[in-house]
C-alpha cells in the first residue's frame, strides 16, 4: 500500500472517530438536559418518579411469595413523591391506588387479591390467535394506495402500543402523526431511506420517548428498548387495521436530530426512535425480498455451565 493511501485511509479514520466522539457527547448532553438524571424536579420527571415508585409496590405484590411487610421503605417513598405531583393528574390516582393496595396487604389481605388474577386458560385463549400469521403477513409497504388514512384505525393501533412493556411502566413512548402533505415532507425532508415511496403514503409518524421519565446514567439508552418495543407493537397493530407500513431509521448526528425536533415541535427532551410511513394498501402490489439469518445463527443456548451450546444439538433440559 503506498504512503498516499494509507495517510489518506487514517485521515478518513481520524474524521470519523471525531464525529463519532463529538456525536456522543452531544447525545450526553441531550440525555443530561432532557432527562430526569438533573431535572429530578421537572413535573414530568416528578410524574415518572410515582409511575416508578407505585410499580415498585405493585410488582411486589405479583411476586410468588410476597414478603409480609415488604416494602414499607418503598410506600413512604411514594408518599412523599404523590405530595409534589398534581392531584388532578392520572398518575396521582394511579399513585394512591398503589399506595392503598400494600397498605391492604400489610394489614393482611392476601397477594392475590391485590394483583390483576389471570387464568391460564383464558390468558392462552386470549393468546392463541394466528400470531404467526400476523408477523409473517407483515412486510414493509413501499406502494401505497393513496387512501386518506382512518383515524380511527390508528387510534385503535395506538392503544395497542400503548400496551407495550416499558421499564418500570413509566410508559414513555409518544407518537406524533402527521397527514398533512407539507408537513409530512417537513419530517420527510431530514430523513434519509424514504425516496422514491414514503411521500405517497398517507401518513407519517414519528415515534419518539420522553427521556424525562428516566433518572439514572444507566437509562441513558433505555428510551431506545422502550421506543422500539412500542414501535413494534405500532407497526403490528397497523398491519392488523390493514394498513400498509414501512419503518424508517432515524440514524442521524445531533445536528439533523435537532433540525427535525425545531420544525415540527418535539421538545428536545424526547427521543426520536424512528420514523413509520403508514397507507392503505393497493390491491396488488410488490415487496422487498428480505430474507433472514436462519434460525441457527440466531439462536444461542447456554448450556448448564454457561456454555453456548449447538440449539440444533438438541433440546435444552427442561
Ligand atoms: C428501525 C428501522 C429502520 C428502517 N429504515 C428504513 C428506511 O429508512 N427505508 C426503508 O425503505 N426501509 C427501512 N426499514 C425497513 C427494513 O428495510 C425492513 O424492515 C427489512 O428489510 C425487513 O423487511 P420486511 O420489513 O419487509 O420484513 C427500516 C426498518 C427498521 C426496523
Amino acid at each position: 500500500m503506498s504512503t498516499h493511501v494509507w495517510l489518506s485511509r487514517q485521515l478518513r479514520r481520524a474524521r470519523r472517530l471525531t464525529a463519532l466522539v463529538l456525536a456522543g457527547l452531544q447525545d450526553i448532553w441531550g440525555y443530561a438536559r432532557g432527562s430526569g438524571l438533573l431535572n429530578d424536579d421537572a413535573p414530568a420527571a416528578r410524574l415518572a418518579q410515582v409511575l416508578k415508585t407505585a410499580h415498585r409496590l405493585d410488582k411486589g405484590l405479583a411476586l410468588p411469595e410476597p414478603r409480609a411487610g415488604f416494602g414499607a421503605p418503598v410506600a413512604r417513598l411514594l408518599q412523599l413523591q404523590l405530595a409534589t405531583i398534581d392531584r388532578s393528574h392520572w398518575a396521582w390516582q394511579q399513585g394512591c391506588a398503589a399506595l392503598e393496595r400494600h397498605q391492604h396487604f400489610s394489614f393482611g389481605s392476601p397477594a392475590l387479591e391485590l394483583s390483576e388474577p389471570q387464568t391460564r386458560a383464558a390468558v392462552l385463549k386470549e393468546a392463541r390467535g394466528d400470531f404467526g400469521a400476523v408477523v409473517r403477513s407483515r412486510r414493509s409497504v413501499r406502494q401505497f394506495d393513496g387512501s386518506p388514512l382512518s383515524m380511527t384505525a390508528l387510534w385503535r393501533a395506538v392503544e395497542l402500543a400503548r400496551l407495550s412493556p416499558s421499564a418500570c411502566n413509566r410508559s414513555g413512548a409518544r407518537v406524533w402523526v402527521a397527514v398533512d402533505a407539507p408537513v409530512r415532507e417537513r419530517l420527510l425532508r431530514h430523513q434519509d431511506g424514504h425516496q422514491g415511496f414514503a411521500d405517497r403514503a398517507s401518513a407519517v409518524a414519528l415515534v419518539t420517548v420522553d427521556t424525562s421519565v428516566f433518572h439514572t446514567v444507566g437509562e441513558r439508552h433505555q428510551a431506545w428498548v422502550d421506543g422500539g418495543l412500542f414501535a413494534m407493537t405500532l407497526v403490528y397493530a397497523l398491519h392488523f387495521e390493514g394498513l400498509g407500513t414501512c419503518c424508517l431509521n432515524w440514524s442521524v448526528e445531533p445536528k439533523v436530530d435537532r433540525a427535525l425536533k425545531r420544525s415540527c415541535g418535539v421538545p428536545p427532551g424526547e427521543a426520536v426512535v424512528m420514523m413509520v410511513a403508514i397507507g392503505g394498501l393497493p390491491a396488488h402490489y410488490t415487496v422487498a425480498h428480505s430474507p433472514r439469518r436462519p434460525v441457527h445463527e440466531v439462536f444461542r443456548i447456554l448450556d448448564k455451565s454457561g456454555d453456548c451450546v449447538d440449539p440444533e444439538a438438541g433440546e435444552p433440559e427442561a
